[in-house]
């Protein structure tokens, strides 16, 4: 999705701008774009591509100035074209904006009767027209911004300069993420922090239908044209964080750190066997009342989701649904009294996600119905945290690779966290079983590492899956949502159509499609369902089909002729999901490397859905 930098500095900060859009590649983007103020000038270089090619016009051009905005554009209006990329200029006023302007057709036709010229098919142009028309009677750009806002519908975080105010930046958050980092004598904005974390830790994270006038050493947030207090938070993210070490890709990197990320998100949680005394404890009245789950998500959060529907009901009978937040936000879903409405999101922006929480928020709050909001979610500072009443957090570290790995698995892990805490504070889950899958937690790190032993063996499978054109996953049970993900994983990164099917769905339909060159992937672990998953893989067997399958080392399933095996330590059957996450995302990564795609931006998709 967009991403926007944006300064106000002594220095020249054009390097800044550039490597603080470096750091929001990964959130995937189709062209990229600066401006800086210069004297009396907008310099601006836009280049279609990658932000190394904007980087080359900029060395080139030798552009420079210490104001400035930055952009990487995923294209929504008009195509990836640099009349397209941002920033967008009108007379002396630079634009950058992530979000959507919804209402820009019908500004646009007001502007244009007013003798504008659009010169992109973008929905942020209005915006720069808009203030350039404000100024003419306005008296500052800060009053100019604030008359337009109003005139915008939809979501929108903006980044906004002129040439009359070199020492002047002004930045709108309006239902897209938007922050600003603190330096000394220097000032900063950002739609991620994560581009800032090389040059401040200091950030004021702005509140929905802010606007701010940032200068070299001031800040000022105003609401309503009212001057507003807005806390300077630290931040102890480090910035090695968010580079790739020594691995070729993060998605790698990101899947050699689930062990680590696993133990941080359960010790949060647990003392010894038992459930800290202090977890969650201000959510204690809610979850004794609430009387069942609604899980809203998308993504990869959504097969977390699904599992989590499993425990819930078997561990500890709280009955919950689980639904694809761009589905539920539409379908104007019954809202139910004592009902848990859990967001999971990584991002905790995630524009369905957060759409689907506020519509049901509203709902209740009109009829009268009382719910408990809560996410699970991997960014402390997100929109979803701050708009539930309550929330844990997956301590994964940023996720930069757009296909989800370790904060998949945290996910997962944080999950069952909670379910043990609702179980206990319903009474629904004897101390015995918590103790018993507490120990098993503990344990879960060190069989994610043995998990990752199987690498090579992997990667020699990976090899024949490179020519294929499509891919079946099979599991059963919680491995059903497993066998969705690691679908979603390999047509993500490595483009080969591939479906997850719940094995006991195969006779209903694809089945027809094994022969001998559909690959079909199998997840067995040790679980009551074995012998009948053991049938399945006879069925696709006896119609030629090719088996690659992760089986539990004691399943009795071996290699043979067009049956190969990677072998997974043993866990029990509650925990066996989040170990079988671990070699679908090994596969795919291989899979995807050996037939050159961009792994951690691959084509099309984004990092953080920030617009619907
Ligand atoms: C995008 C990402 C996925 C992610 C999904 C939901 O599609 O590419 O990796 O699962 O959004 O994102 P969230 O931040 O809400 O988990």
């Amino acid at each position: 999705m967009c991403g926007i930098v944006g300064g106000v500095a002594e220095r020249s900060i054009t390097n800044i701008l550039i490597e603080g859009l470096k750091r929001l590649e990964y959130r995937g983007y189709d062209s990229a774009g600066l401006a800086l103020v210069s004297q009396d000038a907008i310099l601006r270089e836009r280049r279609v591509g990658k932000v190394a090619n904007l980087e080359q016009a900029v060395n080139e051009s030798l552009v420079t100035g210490s104001l400035g905005i930055a952009h990487t554009r995923w294209a929504t209006h008009g195509k990836p074209t640099e009349n397209n990329a941002h920033p967008h200029v009108s007379g002396h006023v630079a634009v950058v904006h992530n979000g959507i302007i919804e209402n820009y057709q019908e500004l646009k036709d007001d502007l244009e009767a007013l003798g504008y010229v659009f010169t992109s098919q973008t929905d942020t142009e209005v915006v720069a027209h808009l203030v350039h028309d404000a100024l003419k009677s306005t008296s500052s750009l800060l009053e100019a911004v604030q008359s337009v806002v109003p005139q915008l519908k939809g979501a929108y975080a903006l980044g906004i300069i002129h040439t009359d105010y070199p020492d002047e930046l002004i930045t709108v958050r309006e239902g897209s993420p938007l922050v600003i980092g603190v330096g000394i004598g220097e000032n900063f904005i950002s739609s991620d922090q994560l581009a800032l974390l090389p040059i401040t830790n200091r950030f004021i994270y702005l509140e929905e239908g802010d606007i701010a006038r940032l200068t070299r050493d001031k800040i000022e947030v105003f609401v309503n044209g009212q001057l507003v207090n807005r806390p300077v938070k630290e931040l102890d993210a480090t910035v090695s964080n968010a580079s790739k070490g020594e691995f070729k890709h993060y998605m790698l990197k990101e899947i050699y750190e689930q062990p680590e990320a696993l133990q941080q998100t359960i010790s949060q949680a647990l003392d010894g066997n038992a459930l800290r005394a202090d977890f969650l404890k201000q959510a204690e009245a809610d979850f004794a009342n609430i009387q069942q789950v609604q899980i809203l998500a998308c993504g990869t959060s959504y097969h977390a989701g699904m599992i989590a529907k499993y425990w819930f009901e078997q561990l500890i009978d709280v009955p919950c649904q689980v639904e694809i937040a761009s589905e539920f936000r539409y379908r104007t879903p019954v809202i139910v009294n004592n009902t848990l409405y859990l967001c999971i999101s990584q991002s905790g922006e995630t524009a369905d996600t957060l759409a689907a929480l506020r519509d049901t928020q509203k709902r209740a709050v009109s009829k009268n119905i009382n719910i408990v909001t809560m996410a699970i979610c991997n960014v402390a500072t997100s929109s979803m945290i701050r708009e539930t009443n309550h929330s844990l957090l997956t301590l994964a570290g940023p996720e930069i690779g757009v296909a989800s790995t370790k904060a998949f698995t945290t996910q997962l892990a944080a999950l069952m966290l909670l379910i043990l805490k609702i179980g206990q504070i319903k009474q629904t889950i004897s101390e015995h079983q918590i103790q018993s899958i507490a120990a098993e937690l503990w344990h879960l790190p060190k069989v994610i590492l043995d998990t990752l032993q199987n690498n090579a063996a992997i990667l020699r499978l990976s090899e024949l899956f490179v020519e294929k054109q499509h891919c079946l996953f099979l599991g059963r049970g919680t491995h059903f949502p497993i066998a969705l993900e690691g679908a979603l994983k390999l047509k993500e990164i490595s483009y080969i159509h591939a479906e997850g099917y719940a094995a006991g769905e195969l006779k209903h339909g694809p089945l027809a499609l094994v022969d001998n060159d559909m690959p079909v992937v199998i997840l067995a672990p040790q679980d009551d369902m074995l012998d009948k998953l053991k049938s399945n893989m006879e069925e696709v067997q006896a119609r030629g089909g090719e088996l690659f399958v992760f089986a539990d080392e004691h399943s009795g399933i071996h290699n043979k002729d067009r049956q190969h095996v990677v072998s997974v330590p043993s866990i029990s059957a509650t925990l066996a999901p989040i170990v079988y996450s671990v070699p679908v995302q090994l596969l795919s990564y291989h899979v995807a490397v050996l037939r050159g795609t961009d792994v951690d931006q691959p084509r099309n998709l984004a990092k953080s859905v920030t617009v619907e």
